[in-house]
């Protein structure tokens, strides 16, 4: 059985839904375009996606730009821990993910630290794939594409590795947009970008990619979520960090404790139902919980939709208690109010002591940095009779005294109508061309044909790619069965017809009809629409279902009703 990666890419790239990019100048590893068809799989997966978080959820939808300042990095941590661990072979200088390298060797070898991949890869005699040479001690690497913003080459700049950090930025203003009430959510499609140390598996690993992301906002005191019942009896198969395989419900997963947070478990579910519509086998599909040592640095649990594909079970879709430490780590840094409000039943009154900051003199001291000095000022919390405390805020890496003369101290009385806190964040994050190369690589299939349509000959394999409707490029091929005039004048008529009704249809008269058929299964299109000479009499055509094979006449009048209800 070929390689089922080459079996996709050779279809893929001959039918034009995707290839390698730069391929005139030699390409360059872990960039791929999408060609005319493959465009039209990923809108389709992306209009899905949308239908069940913008439509389905009610989330709110942004766009947010792809290149962000250094400060957002290093207040997200993406500066200092978005790294992987590399090696490099001394002799030919080939670079390597270490944890790659130990693949098969050691399990979930990306749990591992660098002390400890080190260890691994000596202890197993690990040698460069490619020219055998000795490998040197892995170092960590940023996975960011640094760039310039501006001429003025002091302002950095980071090509985002995700969407999820445009969305945090603006949080104030989406709470706003969400009347102020948790929980909300909120969506993001767009491109990553990840300098990937050396990617070898296609679409699994690009350098520039696209991801569908959504941070669910939610009251940290909540656990569970108000519409979980609508998803308890879904059952997935389900791989805990604590031990093995089991094939439950969701809902008997939270009951035993298997998932801790009601909110993933919803999300899961709805990962599941979206996964599966698209085209996913739900054979190969299982939801993977993270080793404590394997998360992200923002993650506080993580399951991942893992798809089973040529090459092994492959992450898909993270889906990961981030908790609060985005919406922490930026009101630390920026000293903006990044909090929601829990509101009481009746406001109370309340008289405190606060310390109001001088904001001319803070800037002539601090400049730049004093929005976060004024804020470490406000956020002193003083009791009746307190002591002014000590302030101090890190200044260019140094901890500095904020004076007294900084600030006054007042009193105030305030009418207080509930309780401010950070919210906590559930995000499932979809990585969409992994999604469509598992679409394809799950639905591409060989049949060898005993008796083969329109007189081409028998016994030959076929490959048929068997997508759902909603996602299939074309819904429907239409031809004449022959290149005449009395049935080409039909066909182009119900092209114009399908048009109209917004259906899109390929037009094609040219060749056997055998050999259209077979160019339609193997793209993925469900039904083919066959003007024919019969159909002239009493206006019909057929209708050709891909999977079965078999046709039924259907009235040209009865189409549009009728191609509707097949592609719902
Ligand atoms: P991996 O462990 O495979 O590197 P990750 O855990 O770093 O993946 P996340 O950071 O959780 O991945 O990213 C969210 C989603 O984005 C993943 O589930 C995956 O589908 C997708 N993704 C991540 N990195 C890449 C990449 N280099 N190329 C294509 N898709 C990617
Ligand atoms: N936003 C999830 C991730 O990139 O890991």
């Amino acid at each position: 059985m070929e390689n089922p990666f080459n079996a996709v890419m050779s279809m893929a790239k001959r039918r034009g839904y995707l290839w390698p990019s730069f391929e005139i100048y030699g390409g360059s590893a872990g960039f791929y375009d999408y060609g005319p068809l493959g465009v039209r799989l990923k809108e389709n997966v992306l209009a899905e996606w949308r239908r069940c978080f913008l439509v389905g959820e009610g989330f709110l939808e942004i766009d947010t730009p792809m290149i962000a300042p250094e400060i957002v990095f290093e207040a997200s941590g993406h500066l200092a821990e978005f790294t992987d661990f590399m090696v490099r072979c001394e002799q030919c200088k080939g670079s390597f993910r270490a944890d790659h390298l130990l693949e098969g060797k050691v399990e979930n070898a990306d749990a591992l630290g660098k002390e400890e991949l080190g260890s691994a890869l000596s202890e197993h005699g690990v040698k460069c794939p490619d020219c055998s040479g000795q490998v040197g001690a892995p170092y960590p690497f940023n996975l960011m594409f640094q760039t310039q913003i501006g001429p003025d080459s002091e302002r950095r700049g980071y090509l985002r590795p995700e969407t999820a950090q445009g969305i945090f930025l603006d949080f104030a203003l989406l709470y706003r947009q969400a009347r102020e009430r948790l929980p909300f959510g909120v969506i993001q499609v767009g491109r990553g970008f990840r300098n990937e140390i050396s990617p070898r598996q296609g679409l699994i690993r690009m350098r520039e990619f696209n991801m569908a992301e959504a941070e669910v906002f939610i009251d940290p005191d909540s656990t569970e979520h108000s519409r979980f019942s609508e998803v308890a009896d879904i059952e997935v198969p389900l791989v805990p960090n604590t031990g093995d395989t089991v094939t439950s419900t969701l809902g008997a997963a939270i009951e035993s404790g298997m998932i801790c947070n009601g909110n993933l478990a919803y999300f899961m579910a709805r990962t599941y139902q979206f996964l599966t519509t698209v085209g996913l086998d739900p054979a190969r599909l299982r939801f993977r919980q993270h080793l404590p040592d394997e998360m992200a640095h923002y993650a506080g649990d993580c399951w991942d939709a893992e798809a089973l594909t040529g090459f092994g079970w492959v992450e898909i879709v993270g889906i990961a208690d981030r908790s609060a430490y985005d919406l922490s780590a930026h009101r630390d840094r920026s000293g903006k109010d990044l909090t929601a409000l829990r509101k009481y039943d009746q406001p109370v009154m309340v008289t405190k002591r606060v310390l109001v900051p001088d904001m001319r003199a803070i800037g002539r001291q601090f400049k730049g940095d004093a929005p976060r000095v004024s804020a470490a000022i406000k956020a002193v919390e003083l009791a009746d009779d307190d002591e002014v405390p000590d302030i101090t805020v890190e200044i260019n890496g140094a901890p500095t005294s904020v004076q007294g003369e900084l600030f006054e101290v007042k009193e105030v009385t305030e009418k207080v109508t509930g309780e401010r806190f950070v919210p906590r964040v559930v995000e499932p994050s979809f990585g969409v061309d992994r999604i469509v190369y598992t679409i394809l690589e799950h639905n591409l299939r060989q049949e060898v044909r005993e008796e083969q349509e329109g007189g081409d000959e028998d016994g030959e394999a076929f490959r048929v790619l068997g997508l759902p409707p909603r996602v299939a490029p074309f819904k429907f091929g239409l031809f004449p069965l022959v290149s005449k005039p009395e049935l080409t004048t039909v066909a182009q008529e119900i092209d114009a017809m399908l048009k109209e009704h917004d259906i899109l249809a390929n037009y094609d008269e040219s060749g056997s009809i055998g050999r259209r058929y077979a160019r339609m299964d193997e793209v993925g299109t469900p039904y083919c629409i066959t003007v024919d000479f019969d159909g002239l009499e009493d206006r019909s055509v057929t209708i050709r279902e891909r999977d079965s094979r078999s046709q039924r006449r259907v009235p040209i009048d009865d189409l549009v009703d009728e191609a509707r209800t097949l592609i719902k």
